[in-house]
């Protein structure tokens, strides 16, 4: 190995690269035999990636994980080595002669040699389908004190087709965010087959992925395999509502099946709510490649010269303490990049879908605020069935499109029930479906050619419904203003649930041109966007939940256009405890709504302990509940507001006993400066009581613990109870929750002393 410094005019080469800003023409090759071995860290506090100069032009990966770890580079420098050389950027390593092994290029297109599955794959102008990508330039830029962007340009050998690899690294969140950028400048459209996201290479003699997988009222599976040699794929194919058998995230842990606190483990997720592909694979050498992005499936994408395609952005985080810093990791950055107002207090809404259905009348619903405001919601929210008129929207079966209040419920309207709802003291909300139409409504009669559809084709629905085509301007035009004529007249609605309630099967549109039809499914997404990006910058005071037939739409691509998500339409609080667990994975208790409801007929103080763990809300008619039951929610609400909804939802979570291993689930959230924890503990099956070990506690604190939300009158069980203990004590003996028959649980709340 040998290290050499840039001679002068080396260093004008590079900087005349630099400057020049888009690559050479075509037919030039680039001069970078003397930049070989240059090397580029991407890096935050713990966990990076190492990328090397080849002596063929291309970009290597030569590390990931641990940042700039004593393995960097095959083990041939020690991590101060590694430090000196990225101080200087002039510094050069050659290692092996600078020639790397193929399969460890960072971003390998199909055609030029590389046998695996490459991140691009793209047919030009002229017909070749082959590609060629070297490097050209890196720039990276601090954004602020934490996050820095780094652009790596590579163009085609010979050809003007330019791929531009975009990382932000949030040092403190320790997390990644990966995007990719393509265009050209040939005489014609290039047809792009396949556009990772991202495309990691890792080393290792074991690879364990954990997938969330689901289906409706069934969500947030884990479920965690071995990969084997060659490809395993999870994917979506069915580009709108495209999560509701699979969610775009997964977690993959190295030599080991993951545990919570302890070994090396990655979690990847997708912003993305269309169809996405996520492929492992494990090649005759063992090296794993992770391609990331948008599902290529039926989906190949026609650009045009000049025109910039973005890919959705890949998040990756890593960890050496196990799955629960990985989830940590994501939390931290949701809350401050990932979800809308993540700081903020959530609304205790109360929800009548369970309570009504699509059966009510104005004089039912305004009796349903007045419930609301007893037990303490700040908000009702009006669910489906409020609209259309010449075909009622009484079933799902007809109406949807029609999006005027229906005169025989709703007689007064709208704003009559939000200034029902304000003298009352509480908010108003309202659900809407903007996307999606009945054939049995006015909108279909009007405008079928608005719907997705194959010529020759019978349409196929699902849920008596159809995808409007939002590449149709009018169509995008039509989704848009149901947002505004629903918001912008009746001024006193500030939530809405955003519901889309069927996945796409047959993609045609009639709006684009037959070549262009590929692009439909990738499109509708970039449109949905458009119309999700205006709704929270035009209607920046209005609250809003994303729902999509349960938890179709779990991703951060939505939502960082949205406050919570609906992760269920099961809200019994057995499955929910399941639910919330998988979801917890990759996502904040800020933006999981956790509603109280009937479902399931379990113990009302496990029901109660069970939505308290996240963003709480209710689907009840209080009319219904025992004058116990509307007690003890109403002391509910008071202690989530009064205390718990900033440890839930502002706190780092500990996920202390699986379900999926044993009797009972154990979590807890712990305030960022360790002040303060809530414990919540819930038994699922029958067990002596055994000490939980709390975690992430100040070890050399006394805290006081307080068994909260007990029954009115009830004396807590727990030995524990109003005593002070070291926070070392408490994870390491832990303490006695008392729990031993299914559906007995416990929430305890610690304050340090
Ligand atoms: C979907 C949602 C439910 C409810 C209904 C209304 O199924 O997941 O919560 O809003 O639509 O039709």
């Amino acid at each position: 190995m040998k290290m050499l410094k840039l001679n002068l005019s080396t260093a004008a080469l590079f900087a005349a690269l630099l400057a020049c800003g888009p690559a050479p023409a075509r037919g030039v090759d680039i001069a970078q035999a003397d930049r070989t071995g240059k090397l580029i860290s991407i890096a935050a506090a713990h966990f990076g990636v190492l990328l090397q100069l080849g002596s063929d032009g291309r970009l290597y990966q030569v590390d990931s994980g641990r940042r700039l770890s004593p393995s960097s580079l095959y083990g041939q420098l020690s991590t101060d080595e590694v430090d000196d050389l990225l101080a200087r950027p002039e510094a050069m390593v050659f290692t092996n002669g600078g020639k790397l092994d193929r399969e460890t290029e960072y971003h390998p297109a199909f055609g030029d040699g590389f046998i695996s599955e490459p991140a691009v794959q793209a047919t030009h102008a002229d017909g070749n389908n082959s590609t060629d990508l070297i490097f050209v330039t890196n720039q990276s830029t601090r954004l602020d004190s934490n996050i820095t962007l780094t652009h790596i340009e590579l163009k085609d050998r010979y050809y003007p087709f330019f791929v531009t690899l975009c990382v932000k690294a949030y040092h403190d969140q320790d997390v990644l965010e990966q995007w990719t950028e393509f265009r050209h400048d040939e005489d014609g459209t290039v047809t792009l087959f396949r556009f990772a996201s991202s495309s990691s290479v890792i080393q290792s003699n074991q690879y364990w992925l954990t997938q969330l997988h689901g289906d409706w009222a069934n969500e947030g599976n884990l479920e965690e395999d071995k990969l084997g040699m060659g490809m395993t794929i999870l994917d979506s194919k069915i580009g709108v509502r495209a999560g509701r058998f699979r969610t775009p995230s997964f977690l993959l842990s190295i030599r080991n099946p993951a545990q919570e606190e302890s070994g090396e483990v990655y979690g990847g997720t997708l912003e993305w709510s269309g169809s996405f592909q996520f492929a492992f694979d494990v090649n005759w050498q063992g090296q794993l490649r992770v391609l990331c992005g948008i599902n290529p499936f039926a989906s190949q994408y026609p650009l045009a010269r000049g025109q910039v395609f973005k890919t959705p952005a890949m998040l990756w985080t890593w960890s050496e303490a196990g799955k629960g810093r990985v989830s940590r990791n994501f939390h931290r950055w949701a809350r401050l990049y990932g979800v809308r107002d993540a700081g903020q207090p959530r609304p205790i809404v109360l929800n009548n879908w369970e309570a009504t259905g699509f059966n009510f009348t104005e004089s039912r619903i305004v009796s349903l605020f007045d419930g609301a405001r007893e037990l303490g919601a700040d908000l009702f929210l009006l669910d489906d069935g409020w609209f259309a008129n010449k075909y009622p929207r009484n079933n799902d079966g007809a109406g949807l499109g029609d999006w005027q209040v229906n005169t025989n419920k709703l007689p007064r309207g709208l704003s009559f029930l939000a200034g029902e709802a304000k003298q009352r003291g509480i908010r108003f909300g309202i659900w809407l479906e903007p996307e999606m139409v009945n054939p049995r409504s006015e909108l279909y009669e009007r405008h079928p050619e608005w719907a997705m559809a194959e010529p020759h084709r019978q349409p196929e629905v699902s849920r008596n419904q159809l995808d409007l085509d939002l590449t149709r301007p009018e169509a995008r035009e039509f989704a848009w203003k149901v947002i505004e004529n629903t918001l912008g007249s009746n001024p006193g609605i500030s939530y809405v649930k955003w519901d889309a309630n069927r996945y796409v099967t047959q993609p045609g549109s009639t709006y684009l041109k037959p070549d262009e039809q590929s692009r439909l499914l990738i499109d509708y997404n970039f449109a949905l966007y458009d119309i999700m990006a205006r709704m929270a910058s035009n209607y920046p005071s209005v609250t809003a939940m994303l729902c999509s037939g349960g938890a179709g739409r779990a991703d951060y691509g939505a939502l960082k256009y949205f406050h919570t998500f609906w992760p269920s339409d099961n809200t019994d609080p057995l499955h929910r405890v399941f639910i919330q667990w998988g979801f917890s994975q990759f996502f904040p208790a800020c933006a999981l709504s956790d509603h109280v409801t009937k479902m399931g007929s379990r113990p009302f103080k496990f029901t109660l302990d069970v939505a308290l763990s996240g963003t709480l809300g209710l689907d009840m008619d209080v009319a219904k509940m025992t004058a116990a039951e509307r007690k003890a929610t109403t002391a509910a609400i008071n202690l989530y507001k009064q205390s718990l909804r900033d440890i839930v939802c502002q706190g780092d979570l500990y996920r202390l006993d699986s379900p999926y291993e044993g009797p009972r689930s154990a979590i807890s959230y712990v305030t960022p400066d360790r002040a303060r924890a809530a414990l919540f503990v819930y038994q699922i099956q029958d067990a002596a009581d055994q000490p939980v070990k709390l975690r992430g506690l100040d070890p050399a604190a006394k805290y006081l613990l307080r068994e909260v939300n007990l029954p009115d009158g009830a004396v807590s069980r727990l030995p524990a109870d109003g005593k002070t203990f070291d926070g070392a004590v408490l994870m390491g003996d832990g303490l006695a929750p008392n729990c031993q028959k299914q559906f007995e649980s416990a929430v305890v709340e610690l304050t340090r002393q």
